[in-house]
């Protein structure tokens, strides 16, 4: 599916901290239906990053309300700075959002269902578990989270599901087993996940090894989490003797194209593989984060997604024009 962005003006109309660092947004545009709109979706928001213009996608929390949209954004200290932008705005404050859209295909007529989310994970998690609640369909949730204090909507949760809730707390000694767990679900189960790279890299693995199918195992992830830190990195042009810095706020996608290289995009999460560019090079490493490319893809180094994919180090990529040498 490819995204249509059409940017819309809206109004941040309310703020409420759900935890020490999670925050949720209630925003509505100024052309506001409250249409439905699928599970999994999320919006697009203009943020500004050190007097930058940066686009940073959000997940819609929850099913569609006549109140508005809400998001939730967790203050991270490794951010890019769309946090810390997100954390700094007073209701009333004017923003640019696009449309919801969602890539997490949902089959409605499974018997089981099995949601996984991890961290800020729940929030495309949520507005599933509502909707599958209220079809009074098998759910059950499993919450991976440090502690319960930082576990956003624990009690809207708790009363939806009620014992179909599981949280499993670190800092409780309670750690998810993703092999056991998909070891006991039966075949057929619809698990629909959302958490951090190296959780998402684990489930597959263990969902895999249980023997349920891939397709049966429907994902989001953010683009703000990598296995490695969020540091800045080089790219170099092949045959160009071009380099440029990617600083640790903005994307690949972003540098590039503000320098000229055009590279086309779409969903700017590391879904859609549009955004591929080849690697010749790799001096340090590549840090994949995205969900399009295979295990066996990432680690052959070839391409790699500029919108949410980083480095540590320089690496050569090749066969980028000029927008304006074309
Ligand atoms: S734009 Fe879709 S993966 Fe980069």
């Amino acid at each position: 599916m490819r995204f249509i962005e059409t940017w819309t003006p809206a109004t941040l109309v309310a703020t409420r901290d759900l935890t020490p660092n999670v925050r949720e947004f209630l925003i509505k545009p100024d052309q506001f239906e409250a249409a439905a709109y699928p599970v999994g979706s999320h919006i697009n928001v203009s943020v500004t990053i050190d007097g930058l213009p940066e686009t940073r996608s959000y997940s819609l929390v929850g099913e569609a309300s006549s109140h508005g949209l809400r998001i939730a954004v967790r203050r991270a200290e490794d951010s890019r700075g769309g946090s810390r932008y997100m954390w700094s705005l007073q209701p009333g404050a004017r923003l640019d959002i696009t449309q919801p859209a969602s890539l997490l295909a949902v089959d409605w007529t499974r018997e089981n269902y099995c949601l996984i989310a991890g961290g800020i994970g729940i929030t495309p998690i949520l507005g599933a578990a509502q909707a599958l609640a209220r079809r009074g369909a098998d759910v059950t949730l499993h919450y991976a989270v440090r502690s319960r204090r930082e576990a956003a909507y624990l009690d809207d949760l708790a009363t939806m599901l009620g014992d179909r809730l599981v949280v499993h707390a670190s800092e409780e000694g309670s750690r998810l087993d993703l092999d056991a767990l998909f070891a006991s679900l039966p075949r057929g189960t619809l698990t629909l996940f959302c958490g951090p790279m190296r959780m998402l890299d684990a489930a597959r693995h263990a969902w895999i090894g249980a023997g349920h199918p891939l397709p049966d195992l429907r994902y989001e992830t953010f683009g703000s989490s990598g296995t490695l830190p969020t540091e800045t990195f080089t790219v170099r042009l092949k045959d160009s003797g071009v380099e440029l810095e990617i600083p640790r706020e903005r994307s690949m996608l972003d540098v590039l194209n503000a320098s000229g290289f055009e590279v086309i995009s779409d969903c700017k999460r590391g879904e859609c593989g549009l955004c591929a560019i080849d690697v010749v090079d790799v001096d340090g490493e590549i840090d994949h984060r995205d969900v399009f490319f295979s295990d066996h893809q990432k680690q052959s180094n070839q391409k790699i997604c500029a919108c949410v994919s980083r480095a540590r180090g320089t690496i050569t990529v090749d066969t980028l024009l000029r927008a304006d040498a074309v």
